[in-house]
Protein backbone atom coordinates (compact mmCIF):
# COMPACT_ATOMS: atom_id res chain seq x y z
CA UNK A 1 0.00 0.00 0.00
CA UNK A 2 1.53 3.16 -0.94
CA UNK A 3 -0.39 6.75 0.60
CA UNK A 4 0.69 10.07 -0.87
CA UNK A 5 -0.49 13.38 0.86
CA UNK A 6 -0.05 16.95 0.18
CA UNK A 7 3.26 15.58 -1.57
CA UNK A 8 5.38 18.96 -3.20
CA UNK A 9 9.13 18.84 -4.61
CA UNK A 10 10.86 21.97 -5.68
CA UNK A 11 14.08 22.22 -7.12
CA UNK A 12 15.55 26.09 -5.86
CA UNK A 13 12.80 27.68 -6.56
CA UNK A 14 11.15 25.82 -8.95
CA UNK A 15 8.22 23.74 -7.84
CA UNK A 16 7.58 20.98 -9.96
CA UNK A 17 5.12 18.45 -7.86
CA UNK A 18 2.32 21.30 -6.40
CA UNK A 19 0.26 19.09 -3.89
CA UNK A 20 -0.04 15.48 -5.26
CA UNK A 21 -2.51 13.15 -3.30
CA UNK A 22 -3.08 9.32 -4.13
CA UNK A 23 -3.13 5.90 -2.73
CA UNK A 24 -2.24 2.66 -4.22
CA UNK A 25 -3.78 0.08 -2.80
CA UNK A 26 -2.05 -3.84 -2.42
CA UNK A 27 -2.71 -5.66 -5.55
CA UNK A 28 -3.29 -2.83 -7.55
CA UNK A 29 -1.45 -0.97 -10.62
CA UNK A 30 -1.70 2.38 -11.03
CA UNK A 31 -0.71 4.19 -13.62
CA UNK A 32 0.86 7.47 -13.63
CA UNK A 33 0.35 9.37 -17.24
CA UNK A 34 1.21 12.81 -18.06
CA UNK A 35 3.36 14.87 -20.72
CA UNK A 36 6.67 15.10 -20.76
CA UNK A 37 8.27 17.36 -17.94
CA UNK A 38 4.71 17.00 -15.90
CA UNK A 39 6.58 15.31 -12.83
CA UNK A 40 6.16 11.62 -13.26
CA UNK A 41 9.85 10.30 -12.68
CA UNK A 42 9.95 12.89 -9.93
CA UNK A 43 7.37 11.54 -8.10
CA UNK A 44 8.45 7.70 -8.37
CA UNK A 45 11.90 8.89 -7.75
CA UNK A 46 9.95 10.48 -3.90
CA UNK A 47 8.13 7.06 -3.31
CA UNK A 48 11.43 5.03 -4.22
CA UNK A 49 13.16 6.86 -1.34
CA UNK A 50 16.14 8.43 -4.22
CA UNK A 51 15.01 11.96 -3.02
CA UNK A 52 13.41 13.83 -0.57
CA UNK A 53 9.96 15.33 -0.46
CA UNK A 54 9.90 19.00 0.10
CA UNK A 55 6.95 19.01 1.86
CA UNK A 56 3.72 16.25 2.35
CA UNK A 57 3.68 12.97 3.82
CA UNK A 58 4.44 9.37 1.57
CA UNK A 59 3.59 6.22 3.34
CA UNK A 60 5.22 3.16 1.79
CA UNK A 61 3.78 -0.02 3.28
CA UNK A 62 3.36 2.79 6.60
CA UNK A 63 7.05 3.55 6.26
CA UNK A 64 7.35 7.38 6.00
CA UNK A 65 9.81 7.99 3.04
CA UNK A 66 11.21 11.46 4.67
CA UNK A 67 12.07 9.85 7.99
CA UNK A 68 12.97 6.09 6.32
CA UNK A 69 14.44 6.29 3.20
CA UNK A 70 16.41 2.91 3.66
CA UNK A 71 13.71 0.99 4.98
CA UNK A 72 11.54 1.81 1.65
CA UNK A 73 14.19 0.98 -0.63
CA UNK A 74 14.58 -2.40 1.26
CA UNK A 75 10.90 -3.45 0.58
CA UNK A 76 10.67 -1.05 -3.11
CA UNK A 77 11.63 -2.26 -6.67
CA UNK A 78 12.58 0.74 -8.75
CA UNK A 79 13.28 0.48 -12.31
CA UNK A 80 14.48 4.28 -13.32
CA UNK A 81 13.82 5.57 -16.86
CA UNK A 82 17.58 5.66 -17.33
CA UNK A 83 18.72 2.27 -15.97
CA UNK A 84 21.69 2.33 -13.80
CA UNK A 85 24.10 -0.01 -14.83
CA UNK A 86 27.59 -0.57 -14.17
CA UNK A 87 28.97 -0.74 -17.43
CA UNK A 88 31.98 -2.53 -16.61
CA UNK A 89 30.27 -5.66 -14.66
CA UNK A 90 28.62 -8.15 -16.51
CA UNK A 91 24.96 -9.35 -15.50
CA UNK A 92 26.27 -12.14 -13.96
CA UNK A 93 28.56 -9.72 -11.81
CA UNK A 94 26.11 -7.19 -11.20
CA UNK A 95 23.14 -9.71 -10.41
CA UNK A 96 25.64 -10.82 -7.19
CA UNK A 97 26.65 -7.33 -6.51
CA UNK A 98 22.90 -6.55 -5.59
CA UNK A 99 22.50 -9.96 -3.77
CA UNK A 100 25.14 -8.87 -1.72
CA UNK A 101 23.97 -5.13 -0.79
CA UNK A 102 20.27 -6.35 -0.66
CA UNK A 103 21.77 -9.15 1.67
CA UNK A 104 19.91 -11.98 -0.22
CA UNK A 105 20.63 -15.42 0.49
CA UNK A 106 22.87 -17.35 -1.88
CA UNK A 107 20.63 -20.13 -3.24
CA UNK A 108 17.83 -17.75 -2.82
CA UNK A 109 19.65 -15.39 -5.30
CA UNK A 110 20.96 -18.33 -8.00
CA UNK A 111 17.54 -19.38 -8.11
CA UNK A 112 15.67 -15.86 -8.65
CA UNK A 113 18.55 -15.48 -11.31
CA UNK A 114 18.36 -18.63 -12.93
CA UNK A 115 14.12 -18.07 -13.28
CA UNK A 116 14.48 -14.34 -14.59
CA UNK A 117 17.36 -14.76 -17.14
CA UNK A 118 15.46 -18.26 -18.66
CA UNK A 119 12.07 -15.63 -18.62
CA UNK A 120 13.98 -13.06 -20.73
CA UNK A 121 16.35 -15.37 -22.64
CA UNK A 122 19.40 -13.08 -21.61
CA UNK A 123 21.60 -16.56 -20.80
CA UNK A 124 24.01 -15.48 -23.88
CA UNK A 125 24.34 -12.36 -22.45
CA UNK A 126 25.39 -13.36 -18.56
CA UNK A 127 29.53 -12.83 -19.16
CA UNK A 128 29.39 -10.15 -21.51
CA UNK A 129 30.07 -6.33 -19.81
CA UNK A 130 27.02 -4.41 -20.06
CA UNK A 131 28.35 -1.84 -21.48
CA UNK A 132 28.35 -3.71 -24.62
CA UNK A 133 24.86 -4.42 -24.26
CA UNK A 134 21.62 -3.71 -27.10
CA UNK A 135 19.44 -0.96 -25.30
CA UNK A 136 16.43 -3.79 -24.56
CA UNK A 137 18.77 -6.25 -23.15
CA UNK A 138 20.12 -4.09 -20.68
CA UNK A 139 16.34 -2.60 -19.59
CA UNK A 140 16.04 -6.00 -19.01
CA UNK A 141 18.58 -6.49 -16.47
CA UNK A 142 17.33 -3.14 -15.02
CA UNK A 143 14.01 -5.28 -14.76
CA UNK A 144 15.46 -8.10 -13.21
CA UNK A 145 17.34 -6.38 -10.87
CA UNK A 146 14.77 -4.14 -9.61
CA UNK A 147 12.72 -7.59 -8.43
CA UNK A 148 15.60 -9.76 -6.90
CA UNK A 149 14.99 -8.88 -3.53
CA UNK A 150 11.33 -9.56 -3.96
CA UNK A 151 9.81 -6.12 -3.27
CA UNK A 152 6.30 -5.66 -1.95
CA UNK A 153 6.45 -2.66 -3.91
CA UNK A 154 6.83 -1.89 -7.28
CA UNK A 155 7.70 1.69 -8.84
CA UNK A 156 8.34 1.44 -12.52
CA UNK A 157 9.12 4.26 -14.62
CA UNK A 158 8.84 3.87 -18.49
CA UNK A 159 10.05 0.13 -17.50
CA UNK A 160 8.63 -1.61 -20.61
CA UNK A 161 10.42 0.76 -22.89
CA UNK A 162 12.55 -1.00 -25.46
CA UNK A 163 11.50 -4.19 -24.83
CA UNK A 164 10.18 -6.70 -27.52
CA UNK A 165 7.10 -7.78 -28.16
CA UNK A 166 7.68 -11.50 -26.50
CA UNK A 167 9.44 -9.78 -23.59
CA UNK A 168 6.94 -7.11 -22.78
CA UNK A 169 4.06 -9.89 -23.09
CA UNK A 170 6.21 -12.26 -20.63
CA UNK A 171 6.86 -9.08 -17.95
CA UNK A 172 2.90 -8.13 -18.62
CA UNK A 173 2.16 -10.86 -17.46
CA UNK A 174 4.55 -11.17 -14.73
CA UNK A 175 2.86 -8.21 -13.51
CA UNK A 176 -0.34 -9.34 -13.14
CA UNK A 177 0.95 -12.33 -11.42
CA UNK A 178 2.63 -9.80 -8.52
CA UNK A 179 -0.64 -7.97 -9.04
CA UNK A 180 -2.66 -11.32 -7.74
CA UNK A 181 0.10 -11.66 -5.20
CA UNK A 182 -1.27 -8.59 -3.67
CA UNK A 183 1.64 -6.06 -4.50
CA UNK A 184 1.44 -2.65 -5.28
CA UNK A 185 2.71 -1.24 -8.62
CA UNK A 186 3.24 1.94 -9.78
CA UNK A 187 3.61 2.54 -13.25
CA UNK A 188 4.67 5.25 -15.87
CA UNK A 189 4.10 4.97 -19.68
CA UNK A 190 3.78 7.47 -22.61
CA UNK A 191 1.56 3.94 -24.02
CA UNK A 192 -1.73 4.90 -23.66
CA UNK A 193 -2.71 1.19 -25.35
CA UNK A 194 -0.52 -0.41 -22.46
CA UNK A 195 -1.66 1.62 -19.80
CA UNK A 196 -5.29 0.57 -20.58
CA UNK A 197 -4.58 -3.06 -20.44
CA UNK A 198 -2.43 -2.51 -17.62
CA UNK A 199 -3.38 -0.09 -15.08
CA UNK A 200 -6.47 -0.52 -12.54
CA UNK A 201 -5.88 3.28 -11.60
CA UNK A 202 -4.51 6.11 -13.26
CA UNK A 203 -3.83 9.18 -12.44
CA UNK A 204 -3.26 11.80 -14.98
CA UNK A 205 -0.71 14.59 -13.93
CA UNK A 206 0.07 18.03 -15.97
CA UNK A 207 1.77 20.84 -14.37
CA UNK A 208 2.94 18.98 -11.33
CA UNK A 209 -0.92 18.49 -10.46
CA UNK A 210 -2.78 15.99 -11.04
CA UNK A 211 -5.92 16.96 -12.88
CA UNK A 212 -8.02 13.57 -13.24
CA UNK A 213 -8.32 9.57 -11.60
CA UNK A 214 -10.20 7.27 -12.09
CA UNK A 215 -10.37 3.64 -13.99
CA UNK A 216 -9.57 4.16 -17.67
CA UNK A 217 -13.85 3.77 -18.66
CA UNK A 218 -14.51 6.59 -15.25
CA UNK A 219 -11.82 8.92 -17.22
CA UNK A 220 -13.77 8.18 -20.47
CA UNK A 221 -16.72 9.04 -18.79
CA UNK A 222 -15.51 11.92 -17.07
CA UNK A 223 -13.91 13.56 -20.33
CA UNK A 224 -16.45 12.85 -22.20
CA UNK A 225 -14.39 10.94 -24.66
CA UNK A 226 -13.87 7.82 -26.34
CA UNK A 227 -10.07 7.02 -26.42
CA UNK A 228 -7.96 7.05 -23.85
CA UNK A 229 -6.31 9.05 -26.18
CA UNK A 230 -8.41 11.52 -26.31
CA UNK A 231 -8.85 11.80 -22.74
CA UNK A 232 -5.25 12.55 -22.11
CA UNK A 233 -5.24 15.50 -24.86
CA UNK A 234 -8.52 17.07 -23.23
CA UNK A 235 -7.19 16.72 -19.73
CA UNK A 236 -3.23 18.53 -20.38
CA UNK A 237 -5.11 20.46 -22.73
CA UNK A 238 -3.52 19.86 -25.95
CA UNK A 239 -6.80 18.64 -27.71
CA UNK A 240 -7.26 22.12 -29.54
CA UNK A 241 -3.22 22.68 -29.31
CA UNK A 242 -2.36 19.49 -31.18
CA UNK A 243 -4.93 20.17 -33.98
CA UNK A 244 -3.17 24.10 -34.63
CA UNK A 245 -0.04 22.53 -35.35
CA UNK A 246 -0.42 20.12 -37.26
CA UNK A 247 -2.21 22.30 -39.74
CA UNK A 248 0.36 24.78 -39.34
CA UNK A 249 3.04 22.32 -40.12
CA UNK A 250 0.79 20.79 -42.70
CA UNK A 251 0.83 24.74 -44.44
CA UNK A 252 4.70 24.98 -44.03
CA UNK A 253 5.54 21.57 -45.55
N1 LIG B 1 17.28 17.17 -10.46
C1 LIG B 1 16.54 18.13 -10.99
N2 LIG B 1 16.90 19.43 -10.89
C2 LIG B 1 16.13 20.41 -11.42
N3 LIG B 1 14.96 20.20 -12.06
C3 LIG B 1 14.55 18.92 -12.18
C4 LIG B 1 15.31 17.83 -11.66
N4 LIG B 1 14.64 16.68 -11.93
C5 LIG B 1 13.52 17.03 -12.59
N5 LIG B 1 13.46 18.39 -12.75
C6 LIG B 1 12.39 19.15 -13.40
O1 LIG B 1 11.15 18.69 -12.90
C7 LIG B 1 10.16 18.71 -13.92
C8 LIG B 1 9.50 17.33 -13.97
O2 LIG B 1 10.44 16.40 -14.49
P1 LIG B 1 10.15 14.84 -14.51
O3 LIG B 1 11.42 14.17 -14.93
O4 LIG B 1 9.55 14.44 -13.22
O5 LIG B 1 9.05 14.75 -15.67
P2 LIG B 1 8.36 13.49 -16.33
O6 LIG B 1 6.90 13.65 -16.16
O7 LIG B 1 8.98 12.24 -15.83
O8 LIG B 1 8.72 13.70 -17.88
P3 LIG B 1 9.07 12.62 -19.06
O9 LIG B 1 7.75 12.20 -19.63
O10 LIG B 1 9.84 13.46 -20.05
O11 LIG B 1 9.86 11.52 -18.48
C9 LIG B 1 10.87 19.09 -15.20
O12 LIG B 1 10.63 20.47 -15.41
C10 LIG B 1 12.32 18.85 -14.89
O13 LIG B 1 13.17 19.72 -15.63
MG1 LIG C 1 10.04 10.77 -16.69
Amino acid sequence: MIEVSNLRKKFGSNEVIKGISFSVNDGEIYGLLGPNGSGKSTTMRILAGIIPPTSGRVLVEGIDVSKSPLEVKKIVGFVPETPALYESLTPAEFFSFIGSIRRIPREVLEERVERFVEAFGIREYMNQLIGTLSFGTRQKISLIASLLHDPKVLILDEAMNGLDPKSARIYRELLLEFKREGKSIVFSTHILALAEVICDRIGVIYNGRIVAEGTVDELKTLAKEESLEDVFLKLTQAKDEVIHIVSALKEAL
